[in-house]
């Protein structure tokens, strides 16, 4: 599908790989709103690009609804929805202070894996009201999974479980809608350098990516935009979750 004229939601697009996301779209002639729990952030960042920025908790059905309508109105029907929106919070099942609050896991799960479901319902029912393209495609949905879906450390058992829910919907969901001419794909990313991991004390970050086969340095946000691109793209890729993390395999701690 080609970006350019198309209304693009970009979730998490304050930030980090959302942020680069909404700028690779608005580069390629689409019209973004981006859809974040920081507000101004949002503003700021759709505001550099000639976008749309929107505070709205995407885990939030009524906000999310709003949002889209309000997006709609501006660009017209989603054709492209990206989730970037996350939480990444570690904590030990059992740690020393006892077993760890059924909430924190809940809360990780209501933003990782609720929100993306819920953008993605309500993206594809508008995508499914669009005109399809020459190759009969509607719309494209990427969600951000992690490499933690498949190698999560200790400390990571519900950020581990809430990605390997997003990666494992991805099939589903692209069976699903193949009726309507969506796509829906995840990227894994390995380690990215972004405002969560350059909070990171200078050593850990270090350590980390010490442990990066090739290359040997943290992923940029341009470079995960830039696979979401090709995804939009490429008309066969569909049902597919694809790393993208130097060959890493993340060890148990
Ligand atoms: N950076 C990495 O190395 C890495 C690795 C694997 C996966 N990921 C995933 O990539 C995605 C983006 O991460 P990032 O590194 O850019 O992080 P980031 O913290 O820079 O950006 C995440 C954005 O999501 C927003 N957000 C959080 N909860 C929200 C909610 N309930 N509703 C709306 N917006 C919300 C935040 O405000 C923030 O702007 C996340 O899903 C993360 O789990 C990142």
């Amino acid at each position: 599908m080609d970006a350019a004229g198309v209304s693009a939601i970009v979730t998490g697009g304050a930030s980090g790989l959302g942020a680069a996301t909404a700028q690779a779209l608005a580069a390629a002639g689409a019209k973004v709103t981006i859809l974040d729990r920081d507000g101004n952030g949002a503003v700021a960042v759709a505001n550099a690009i000639g976008g749309l920025g929107l505070g709205c908790n995407v885990a939030d059905p009524e906000a999310v609804a709003v949002a889209l309508d309000e997006a709609r109105s501006a660009h017209g029907p989603c054709g492209v929805a990206i989730n970037c929106a996350g939480i990444a919070p570690a904590r030990r099942i059992v740690g020393s202070d006892g077993a760890m609050p059924l909430e924190d896991f809940q809360q990780v799960v209501q933003v990782n894996l609720i929100g993306t479901f819920n953008v993605m319902r309500l993206a594809a029912a508008e995508m499914a009201g669009r005109a399809p393209n020459p190759d009969g495609e509607r719309g494209v949905i990427v969600n951000t999974a992690s490499i933690a879906a498949f190698e999560g450390q200790v400390g990571q058992s519900a950020y581990a479980a809430s990605k390997g829910a997003v990666a494992a919907l991805t099939l589903p969901a692209a069976r699903e809608f193949a009726n309507i001419g969506v796509r829906v794909l995840a990227i894994a990313p390995g380690l990215f350098a972004t405002p969560l991991l350059r909070g990171m004390p200078q050593d850990v970050q270090d350590s980390l990516a010490a442990t990066l086969p090739f290359p040997k340095r943290f992923g940029r946000p341009e470079e995960f935009a830039s696979l979401v691109m090709h995804m939009i793209g490429n008309p066969v890729l569909n049902g597919e979750i694809v790393r993208l993390d130097s060959a890493l395999r993340m060890q148990p701690r």
